[in-house]
């Protein structure tokens, strides 16, 4: 059996351009996102995915117009309440990175909501990047270990990889493996800096709201043809 990623992110590009194509309102790409989304995360956690990490929100999306910037709050939220009864199913427990503290109250309080129902399942995590920004995720880091270091928690000289790699947001998650990039961009555009050191990289032409289960499995398959050395001589 090929190797099977432990833990996959995916940057869900093309939502507009998906829409435009069609002649229909970029949010209704969107909105046909949010339907891959469901089937993804369901398909993800059967094939026995550890994690699926997905872009959901950049630090960087506030620069898009106001009405489309509300419409993917709104539809966050109603993601995070709808699919309870799925994650419960399915065995998925929810998580978040990125500056939660930034976004709406209403979507902070859903996700809280969601993350406690959900805490005790142990079949796969779903980890959703809200208002995150891979630079931002390392300043927060580096605050966290000055703040630690001011108070004597921590020598200068005793820092080390391991030390900031506490201070990430999601400190416990498993090693990424493979990042997924839709619709053709070849960009990693700000995303999981350090925890791409040594991950697989893919990406399809496909754009977001018509990539299903197939193109999952696509992905899947191509990972597992990939020799990964970890910087060293012996092969996987
Ligand atoms: C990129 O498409 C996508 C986003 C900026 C948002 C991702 C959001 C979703 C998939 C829907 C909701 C998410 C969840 C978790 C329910 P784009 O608009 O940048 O596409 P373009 O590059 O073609 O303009």
């Amino acid at each position: 059996m090929p190797a099977l990623p432990r833990h996959v992110a995916i940057i869900m590009d093309g939502n507009g351009r998906w829409a435009e194509a069609r002649g229909l309102p970029r949010i209704k790409g969107h909105r046909s996102g949010a339907e891959s989304v469901r089937a993804v995360t369901r398909h993800a956690a059967r094939r026995g995915l550890e994690q699926l990490t997905l872009f959901a929100f950049s630090t960087e999306n506030w620069k898009r117009p106001a009405r489309e910037v509300t419409y993917l709050w709104r539809l966050l939220r109603r993601y995070l309440i709808e699919e309870r009864g799925e994650m419960m199913e399915n065995g998925i427990r929810l998580d978040a990175i990125g500056r939660i503290d930034g976004i709406p109250r209403y979507v902070q309080d859903a996700l809280a909501e969601t993350k406690a129902i959900t805490a005790g399942n142990r079949k796969m995590t779903l980890c959703l990047a809200l208002n995150y920004g891979g630079r931002v995720e390392l300043v927060d880091a580096a605050r966290r270990l000055a703040a630690d270091a001011v108070a004597g928690r921590i020598a200068p000289d005793a820092i080390d990889e391991a030390a900031l790699e506490a201070r990430l947001y999601q400190p416990a998650a498993p090693p990424l493996d493979l990042l997924v990039r839709t619709a053709g961009e070849q960009r990693v555009s700000n995303f999981l800096l350090w925890q791409l050191s040594y991950a697989e990289l893919c990406t399809v032409d496909t754009a977001w709201p018509d990539f299903r289960e197939d193109e999952l499995d696509a992905v899947l398959a191509e990972y597992g043809t990939r020799e990964r050395r970890f910087g060293g001589l012996v092969r996987k």
